[in-house]
Parts: structure tokens; C-alpha cells; sequence
């Protein structure tokens, strides 16, 4: 798929400047939801700061506050809805900017309330918009306009854009875009569109450039990452071949040949996407992380078919099975749902097994949330809040005493950690990650920032492991 030129959308950039008389202004922006999101707002950062608009930490200074929002569950709404009354007063008294975009504005439900509710929030965009923040922000500006600009298509790939990055030694790069899964709880393939990829050449540039920026981990990202290129390759549909790269074990590979990056990870995979040639790639490449994220969802058979998820229980423990044998080392993270529609006791039962067999490094618990427009928000047997919360709370208490068993395997031993900054909650102490993307703190000087060191485990905690320099 070819990308659309962006240069038109770009040339607002010097016109907002102007508008503005060349001032500086702050922006303030809230990100809610996962890693793609982060990354798009770092290229709404990137546009922003282009455009003479710098950052601040406090939502009362700003000129212009941002919300990047996500709907995969009911909570982000409350939350959202929350913050646009929250900026009402400042935006009567210093005619602050409000913009918000993001997969929820993808949902015509909220576009309405906010249209209603809320119709003094100036530019509302949507994920397949973002690149034209910039036209939009000057036509708030200029005609004092209300702009509402989401469009319902299949989706673009944009290259080009700007980024401001938030961390130093890692980064994310969106490798593809969409979902073409449809589980039937998830709202993300009506919101983020279908699934393309971008050009392979496009992320060689991009990992180099961040390479040479002195960047030590790479995390690619896509709603379904695994699948990189398999619908170009499937509907032959046209891609360019670079360095040898047609799939997502090729990518994996090519990647890890980059001098600089130390470290390669990825999310969000799905089961059935692991195909022969990507765990090989994943054995073989000495730079991509043993802990692989794989989404479980639920460990019941029956559910999982009713889920949409294409396999079986015993198929994802056979998949679990077969990269332990081939990478001895792998350990696994995932994502899990309580109180889907229908879900018995035992069906509970069956993912509380999984949990108990696969011993995961962590667990992402969610409890089932209806979203308008999913097929299981249309099923009749849902799920009484007060049994899901029983369940919550029961998978909970198994996962934190298997993580408390789990992390005395780190006691003693010698870990590499990459060294993300200083501890958030001591400034005396540094932070970093292991290759299993455990948190370790350690005494240590500020110019380690950035480095790769050697750590000896003193003491584990829940979520978090104390370290010494050896
Ligand atoms: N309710 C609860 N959790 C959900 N997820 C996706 N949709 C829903 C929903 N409707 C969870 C899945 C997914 C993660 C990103 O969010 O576990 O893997
Ligand atoms: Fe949602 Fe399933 Fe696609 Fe993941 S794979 S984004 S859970 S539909």
C-alpha cells in the first residue's frame, strides 16, 4: 500500500505559526490506552512542537489541551468525559483549545454526546486523521470554527510525520495498522479499520535513524503484530521486498542485524499468528527478548470459539509447549478477560488452569466490558457485575501468588539491565529492565542513563526487583 503524501497537511504547520505571531504556547496532552496510542501521540507532540507549541505537565497552563483517547473498555469514558467538564471554566477564562481525537471518536454514540454535551470542544479528530492536526488546529484558530474531522474509512498508512519522542533509550515503531480478527468483544477493527503494513524499507530507515540516535530497544508495534505483511501476502496486494523482508520473521531478522539496538520486542501478537518461521526467528535472533507477550483471553475452549479467538485451550498450551522445547528460555506474559457472556464456573475454571500451568511472568486482567457495535454486547447471557469481581479478585490473588513464587527464580542471579532513568520514587536510585521486562532499581551514577549494565538481584518484590552494580 502506497502512503499518502502528508507535504499539503505539513505547510499548516508554518501558517499556525503565523496565526500565533511566531509565540511559544504550552500544550498539554493526555494519552489513554496502549502502546500504538502512545506512539501517535508522539507524533501529535512532534506536530506541536513544530508548530512553536511546547509541553507542559499542568493542564491550567495550556493553550491547548489534547486528549488522545482510547474505547477498548467503559472506564476511559468516565474518565474522559470527566476531563472535558474539568476544562470548561479554563477555556471561558483564557480561551484554552480543546481538541481530542483518538479510536473513541471513532464511536458515533460519544461523537454525538460531545457534539450535545460538550459543544464547546473545538477539533475532535479520529484515528485515521491525525496527520491533518495541523489544517485543523488552523482553522480553529482562524475561523474560530468548530472542527470535526472523522472519517470512516479502511484505513492509510501516513509516513512522514514529525515525532517527539518520550524516552531516550527506547522506542516504539508501529509496524502495521488495523485488525482484521474481529473477536467478538473487541472494538478496535470498527475503530482502528483494517489490518496494512507499512513498507519494510520505511521501518529499516526508521529503526536505523533511531539506532544511530543512540536508542538500545525497539518494541514494534501493531493491534496485531504478528501478522505484519500476511494481508498483503494473502489478497497480493502490493509491497516492496527490501533486505530480503516479506513477513514478520523476515522483519524480526533483518532487524536484528541493526548495529546499535540491543534490544527488539513486540506487541501485541495473537496465537495464531505464531507461525514455524517466526518462533525460529525469535530462537535465532539473539537481540529479540525470550518474553513474549501471548493473549490468552480466556482458557476455555467453548469460550474462546464464541470469542472468535481460532484456537482451542489444548492448541494454546501445545503453542506454549512447542517454544519452550525450541527456546528453552521463554518465558510469557498475556492478556486475560473475566465475566465474558456465557462464562460458567467452569469455564473459569479452565483459564484459572492455564494460568496455573503456563506460571506467566504477568497477567493483564480485564473484566468484560460491554462496547456498542461488538457482537458479545448483543449476547443475552451477560455476566452479573458481582460474579465477575468475585472472579477478578479470585484470578487476581493466584496471579500475585505465582508472580511471588516466580520472581525468587531472579534471587541471586546476574542480570543485563538497560537503564531507562532515575527512580520515580527515589531520586537516588536508578531504574532499568531486565530482558524479561522486569523493573530493577539500583544505586547508580545518572551518566549510566542510556547503558547497558550488569546487575546482581538482591531482593524481589511484587513488581519490582532491587539490584547491585557487580
Ligand atoms: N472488555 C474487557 N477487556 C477487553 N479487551 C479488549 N476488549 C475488551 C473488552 N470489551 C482486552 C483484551 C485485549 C486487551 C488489550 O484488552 O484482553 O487483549
Ligand atoms: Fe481486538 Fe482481537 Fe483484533 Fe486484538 S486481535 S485488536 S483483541 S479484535
Amino acid at each position: 500500500m502506497q502512503a499518502i503524501n502528508i507535504n499539503e497537511e505539513l505547510k499548516y504547520i508554518e501558517k499556525v505559526k503565523q496565526i500565533n505571531n511566531n509565540k511559544i504556547l504550552k500544550y498539554y496532552i493526555m494519552t489513554m490506552g496502549c502502546q500504538l496510542n502512545e506512539n501517535d501521540s508522539e507524533k501529535l507532540c512532534g506536530m506541536l512542537e513544530k508548530m512553536n507549541y511546547i509541553k507542559t505537565e499542568r493542564m491550567k497552563d495550556a493553550d491547548l489541551v489534547l486528549f488522545n483517547t482510547c474505547c477498548v473498555r467503559e472506564n476511559a469514558e468516565e474518565k474522559l468525559f470527566g476531563k472535558i467538564g474539568e476544562v470548561k471554566k479554563q477555556k471561558e477564562d483564557k480561551h484554552t483549545i480543546i481538541a481530542i481525537g483518538g479510536c473513541m471518536m471513532q464511536e458515533e454514540h460519544i461523537l454525538n454526546k460531545i457534539k450535545q454535551s460538550y459543544p464547546y470542544v473545538d477539533i475532535i479528530f479520529g484515528t485515521h486523521t491525525l496527520h491533518k492536526m495541523p489544517k485543523d488546529l488552523y482553522k480553529a484558530l482562524e475561523e474560530n470554527k468548530k472542527i470535526r474531522d472523522v472519517i470512516d474509512i479502511d484505513g492509510e498508512i501516513i509516513e512522514g510525520l514529525p515525532i517527539s519522542r518520550k524516552d531516550k533509550t527506547k522506542a516504539s515503531v508501529t509496524i502495521m495498522n488495523g485488525c482484521n480478527n474481529f473477536c467478538t468483544y473487541c472494538i478496535v477493527p470498527y475503530v482502528r479499520g483494517r489490518e496494512r503494513s507499512r513498507q519494510p524499507k520505511d521501518i529499516i530507515e526508521e529503526v536505523k535513524e533511531l539506532s544511530n540516535k543512540g536508542y538500545k530497544e525497539i518494541t514494534l508495534l501493531g493491534q496485531n503484530v504478528n501478522s505484519y505483511l500476511s494481508v498483503e501476502r494473502e489478497k497480493n496486494i502490493e509491497f516492496e521486498e527490501y533486505e530480503g523482508i516479506n513477513s514478520f520473521a523476515t522483519l524480526l531478522r533483518a532487524i536484528n542485524k541493526i548495529d546499535g539496538i540491543e534490544r527488539i520486542r513486540f506487541i501485541s501478537p495473537h496465537p495464531k499468528d505464531f507461525t514455524d518461521d517466526v518462533i525460529e526467528a525469535i530462537r535465532d535472533c539473539e537481540k529479540v527478548c525470550k518474553l513474549i507477550h501471548l493473549p490468552l483471553q480466556s482458557g476455555s475452549t467453548n469460550i474462546l470459539k464464541i470469542m472468535n479467538r481460532k484456537y482451542t485451550k489444548e492448541q494454546y498450551l501445545t503453542l506454549v509447549e512447542k517454544m519452550r522445547k525450541l527456546i528453552p528460555e521463554v518465558v510469557f506474559t498475556t492478556d486475560i478477560i473475566v465475566g465474558f457472556p456465557g462464562e460458567t464456573e467452569e469455564d473459569f475454571e479452565d483459564t484459572l488452569d492455564v494460568v496455573k500451568k503456563v506460571k506467566f511472568e504477568q497477567v493483564y486482567m480485564f473484566i468484560y466490558s460491554r462496547r456498542v457495535g461488538t457482537p458479545a454486547d448483543r449476547m443475552e447471557n451477560q455476566i452479573p457485575e458481582e460474579i465477575k469481581h468475585k472472579r477478578f479478585d479470585k484470578l487476581k490473588k493466584l496471579v500475585e501468588n505465582q508472580i511471588e513464587e516466580n520472581n525468587k527464580k531472579y534471587l541471586d542471579t546476574i542480570q543485563s539491565v538497560v537503564v531507562e532513568g532515575i527512580s520515580k520514587n527515589n531520586e537516588n536510585m536508578l531504574t532499568g529492565r531486565t530482558p524479561s521486562n522486569k523493573i530493577v532499581v539500583f544505586e547508580g551514577k545518572e551518566e549510566l542513563i542510556g547503558k547497558i549494565v550488569e546487575l546482581k538481584i538482591m531482593s524481589q518484590h511484587m513488581w519490582y526487583l532491587k539490584g547491585k552494580i557487580v
